[in-house]
C-alpha cells in the first residue's frame, strides 16, 4: 500500500529528527533511501519535486556487462581506459561487479527496458568495446527513477519532503575536541515550504547531483547548480579532481529550445557528425571517428565551428527509417518535432555543453566522506571510478551501486549514535539574521551574477582551457566573491537564489584554481598550453578543500 506521507509534505516543523537524512531524490538519493530503510527511518528531501533530477533526463542507458560476449573485465578495462590513467581501479572493480545484481534488481522491480528474446536489447555508445547499454528507447532515466520512486513512495519508513532546499550541513566543527577527534556531521539546515528549517540526523547522505547549471551551454536540468559540492566544502569536505567537467559533444542548438541533450546512441546507431558545408570531419580527428571519446568529439566540434566560423555542427541520423527512430528515440524526436524538425529527414544542429562532474567530494567505497556521519553518492561524490573522464552510461551504474552502499553504511552508522544529537549552535546556518543578509541579496540582482559565473567558465574554464584564461576567471570570480562579501561564508538567508549563487562562484572557484594546478592534459581537462598528458609529474590526483590551497597527491 502507498505511504500516505510520502510525497506530500506533511506539516513543515522549524526541526525535524530523523536516523538517516538523505539530500536528493535522483538515482543515487533512491537507491540509498531504499538501501537504508531496510534498517533505519530515513528522511529525503529534494530541492523541487521527487521527479526532478537530471537522473530523470538521462537518455542513453546503464553501462552493465551482461551481454554473452561481455566480461566484468573487459568493462573495467574501457572504464580506465576512458578514465586516462587516474581511475581508483578498486572503486571501478567494485561498481562493474555489483553493478550487475544492481541492476537485475532493477528489471526485477519491473524496470521495463527494451528487450530482445531472453536478454536486454544491448546498445553500443563511445569507448565501449562490447554493446552493454540496457536501456528504455532514449528515456532510460524517467523508467529509472520511475521504478525506484514507486517503491519509495511504498515504503513507510521514507518519509520524502519536497521544495526542501538543504542549505548548510551541521557539524561540531566549532566544539572543543580532544587530538585527532574528527568533525561529525548532524543533519542539515534547509528551506522547506519557505520555511527555515533544521533536520537532525544520526547520519546524513548527500546525494545532490551535478553541476552543469554553472556553465551557459549544458544538458543538465536547472536544479544542478553545484549546491552539495558547496556545502561540502562549507563543512570541511575534501574535494577533489574538480578540473575534470565532462562536455557532451552534442546538444540541441536551435533558437527558442531548452537545453537538451541528443544522445550518444543517436551516433551508436550511426549517426554522422556534419559541418556546416555537409563534410563528414571525425574521422580527421580520431580513428573512432563519431565513436571516439566524448572530450575528443567535442574538441573537435569546437574546432570545425572555429574553423567554419559557425556556432553549431549538424547529426545527421537520415539514414534510419523513421519508424526506427520513432521507436529508438522517442523523446529524441518528438522534442526536436516541436520546434520543426523531422530527424528522418533534418539534421540537427548541435554544440558541446557541460554535461557530468568527474571530481567531487572525496569518499571511499563506503561512501564516507572526511567527517563522520557524511556520506556522499552519485555525481556529487567522487570515489575515483571516473578518473580523468567518464565512459558514457557508467553513471547510473555508479548511483545504483554507491546509492545502495551509502544507504546501507549510513544506517549501520546511525545504529551507533546516540539518540539525540548533541546541542548544536545550528540555528547560525538558518537565517535567524536574515534581515541583513536578505538586503544584501536584494540590492543585488543573483541572475546577473550568476550569467557572469557562467560566461567567464564557458570563455575560460571550458573544454579547452590555457593558463592565462584560467587566472582571468580566477579573478574575475574573486572580485565577484569580494562584492557578495559576507554572503560567501555566511549563507544566512533564505532567499534560495542568492544561496544558489554563492554555490555556483564556490564549485567555479574549485573547477579555477584545480584546473589552474594541472599544467597537463588528460581526459576531459585540455590545456591548450600544455597539450601533452604527463605521466611522469601528473599521475596523481588534485586535493582542495576550504582551508587550503590545492594539493597534489598520489593515485
Ligand atoms: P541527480 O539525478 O542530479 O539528483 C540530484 C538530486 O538532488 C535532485 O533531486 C536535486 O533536486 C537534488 N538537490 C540538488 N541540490 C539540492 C539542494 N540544495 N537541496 C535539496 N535537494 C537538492 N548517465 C548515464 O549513466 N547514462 C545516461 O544515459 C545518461 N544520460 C544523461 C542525460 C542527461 C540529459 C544528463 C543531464 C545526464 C545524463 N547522465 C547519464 C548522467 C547521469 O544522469 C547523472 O550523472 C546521474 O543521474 C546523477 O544522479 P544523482 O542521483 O547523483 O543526481
Ligand atoms: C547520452 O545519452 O549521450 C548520455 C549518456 C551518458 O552521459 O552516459
Amino acid at each position: 500500500m502507498e505511504n500516505p506521507n510520502s510525497v506530500m509534505n506533511p506539516e513543515v516543523h522549524s526541526s525535524w529528527d530523523t536516523d538517516v537524512l538523505i539530500i536528493g531524490s535522483g538515482a543515487a538519493g533512491l537507491r540509498a533511501a531504499l538501501a537504508a530503510s531496510e534498517q533505519a527511518h530515513v528522511t529525503l528531501i529534494t530541492k523541487t519535486t521527487l521527479t526532478e533530477s537530471n537522473t530523470h533526463y538521462a537518455q542513453g542507458g546503464i553501462a552493465v556487462a551482461m551481454n554473452l560476449d561481455d566480461t566484468i573485465a573487459l568493462h573495467i578495462k574501457d572504464t580506465c581506459a576512458a578514465g586516462a590513467g587516474l581511475c581508483d581501479v578498486g572503486a571501478v572493480e567494485m561498481m562493474v561487479s555489483e553493478g550487475i545484481p544492481r541492476v537485475a534488481e532493477l528489471l526485477d522491480w519491473g524496470a521495463n527496458f527494451d528487450w530482445e528474446g531472453t536478454l536486454p536489447r544491448f546498445t553500443q555508445e563511445a569507448a565501449h568495446s562490447r554493446r552493454r547499454i540496457v536501456h528504455k528507447g532514449d528515456a532510460t532515466g524517467r523508467e529509472t527513477t520511475d521504478v525506484l520512486i514507486q517503491r519509495v513512495r511504498n515504503t513507510e519508513r521514507i518519509r520524502v519532503l519536497q521544495n526542501a532546499f538543504a542549505i548548510d550541513l551541521l557539524t561540531d566543527a566549532d566544539a572543543e575536541r580532544s587530538g585527532e577527534e574528527s568533525v561529525t556531521c548532524y543533519g542539515v539546515s534547509a528551506v522547506v515550504e519557505e520555511q527555515a528549517v533544521c533536520i537532525r540526523a544520526k547520519a546524513t547522505i548527500l546525494a545532490t547531483g551535478g553541476l552543469g547549471r554553472v556553465y551557459p551551454c549544458t544538458s543538465n536540468p536547472q536544479i544542478a547548480t553545484g549546491d552539495g559540492f558547496a556545502a561540502a566544502w562549507r563543512a570541511g569536505c575534501e574535494m577533489i579532481d574538480m578540473e575534470f567537467v565532462q562536455f557532451h559533444p552534442t546538444t540541441l542548438f536551435l533558437d527558442g529550445a531548452p537545453n537538451f541533450l541528443i544522445s550518444e546512441a543517436v551516433r551508436g546507431e550511426g549517426g554522422t557528425l556534419l559541418n556546416i558545408r555537409g563534410e563528414r570531419f571525425m574521422e580527421k580527428y580520431h580513428e573512432k571517428g563519431e565513436l571516439a571519446p566524448r572530450d575528443v568529439v567535442s574538441r573537435s566540434i569546437q574546432n570545425e565551428m572555429y574553423l567554419t566560423q559557425f556556432p553549431c555542427v549538424y547529426l545527421d541520423i537520415t539514414h534510419k527509417t523513421k519508424d526506427f527512430i520513432l521507436e529508438r528515440f522517442p523523446t529524441i524526436s518528438s522534442t526536436t518535432q516541436r520546434y520543426g524538425l523531422d530527424i528522418s529527414i533534418d539534421l540537427i544542429p548541435v554544440r558541446p555543453g557541460a554535461h557530468f562532474m568527474m571530481g567531487g567530494i572525496r569518499t571511499d567505497t563506503d561512501t564516507q566522506t572526511n567527517i563522520d556521519g557524511l556520506y556522499a553518492c552519485g555525481e556529487v561524490a567522487c570515489t575515483g571510478v571516473h578518473g580523468a573522464n567518464r565512459l558514457a552510461s557508467n553513471s547510473l551504474l555508479e548511483c545504483l551501486v554507491y546509492g545502495a552502499r551509502a544507504g546501507n553504511n549510513a544506517a549501520i552508522f546511525a545504529s551507533t549514535q546516540p539518540a539525540h544529537p548533541p546541542n548544536l549552535p545550528v540555528l547560525r546556518n538558518i537565517g535567524t539574521s536574515d534581515a541583513l543578509s536578505t538586503n544584501t541579496a536584494a540590492e543585488m540582482d543573483m541572475d546577473q551574477i550568476k550569467s557572469e559565473i557562467r560566461e567567464t567558465l564557458w570563455e575560460n574554464v571550458s573544454i579547452e582551457r590555457n593558463g592565462e584564461g584560467l587566472q582571468d576567471s580566477f579573478t574575475v570570480l574573486q572580485d565577484i566573491a569580494e562584492s557578495l562579501g559576507d554572503m560567501v561564508t555566511c549563507t544566512d538567508t533564505r532567499d534560495i537564489s542568492a544561496i544558489e549563487t554563492v554555490n555556483m562562484l564556490s564549485v567555479a572557484l574549485m573547477i579555477t584554481q584545480s584546473a589552474i594546478a594541472r599544467t597537463e592534459s588528460r581526459g576531459a581537462h585540455y590545456r591548450a598550453d600544455f597539450p601533452a598528458q604527463d605521466d611522469t609529474t601528473w599521475q596523481r590526483r588534485i586535493l582542495i578543500s576550504q582551508d587550503n590551497p590545492p594539493e597534489i597527491i598520489p593515485l
